[in-house]
């Protein structure tokens, strides 16, 4: 089986009646999204929320109840891909665009579990370009302000060709290439800071499990 499909697979298995569900975005979330459905379809009783309106559609698809924050106390647990994720479990996310939302579930979240392929274990983050949510108003100045942490930062656009890149919420996204990230939580703290920022794609201390599927076909659960 596909390693993000296999670790997609044993991370849904947390997954008992009455819960409260967080359902994360990207291609790995893709694959615990059609597993929920499937259970949801056997006769599984859960509520989801989810991080990006693509993955609200893919879950009405399948038939996974769907509720809003107004709706519940809080999320049992949150199962979503990463781009990154260090020896410490710190987090990079937002790959997909969806990095607002899916930290805003995380947050409500009693658990989150992050499921990834091998190839997005990192012994330090920042090999992938970190995604940042900018708003519309005065981004070239917040590029700038970015740019000045040390970073290459791109407006990202659609691989249409049809400008810049819009997220759910109706922001930009600056994608911000630092080759390295020494300490993620001052990083985190420094980009908050500049106005402009919605939010940034580090999950510092977010994580409580991380399931890895493996070329060779083996999945496991880090300790
Ligand atoms: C979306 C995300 C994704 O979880 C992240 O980009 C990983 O994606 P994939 O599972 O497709 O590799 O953060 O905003």
């Amino acid at each position: 089986m596909e390693p993000k499909r296999a670790a997609a697979e044993k991370a849904v298995a947390y997954i008992h009646d009455g819960m409260v569900v967080g359902l994360g975005t990207g291609t790995t979330a893709y694959w615990a999204i059609q597993q929920i459905g499937k259970r949801v379809q056997e006769g599984l009783h859960i509520r989801a929320i989810a991080t990006s309106s693509h993955s609200e559609s893919l879950a009405r698809e399948l038939g996974i109840p769907i509720v809003s924050f107004s709706e519940i106390d809080g999320i049992d647990l949150t199962i979503d891909g990463a781009d990154e994720v260090d020896l410490a479990w710190n987090v990079t996310k937002g790959g997909g665009g969806a990095l607002l939302r899916e930290k805003i579930v995380a947050s409500a979240s009693k658990r989150l579990v992050i499921i990834v392929d091998e190839s997005k274990l990192a012994p330090q983050l920042g090999r992938f370009p970190l995604p940042v949510e900018i708003v519309k108003f005065g981004h070239e100045w917040t590029l700038k302000r970015l740019a000045s942490l040390g970073c290459q930062a791109t407006l990202r656009t659609f691989s249409s060709g049809d400008g810049p890149y819009i997220t759910d919420n109706g922001n930009y996204i600056a994608d911000c290439a630092f080759g390295r990230i020494t300490n993620p939580q001052i990083l985190h703290e420094q980009i908050n800071q500049i106005p402009g920022v919605v939010d940034n794609g580090l999950f510092i201390g977010m994580a409580g499990s991380v399931v890895v599927g493996y070329r060779d076909g083996s999945v496991r659960e880090l300790e």
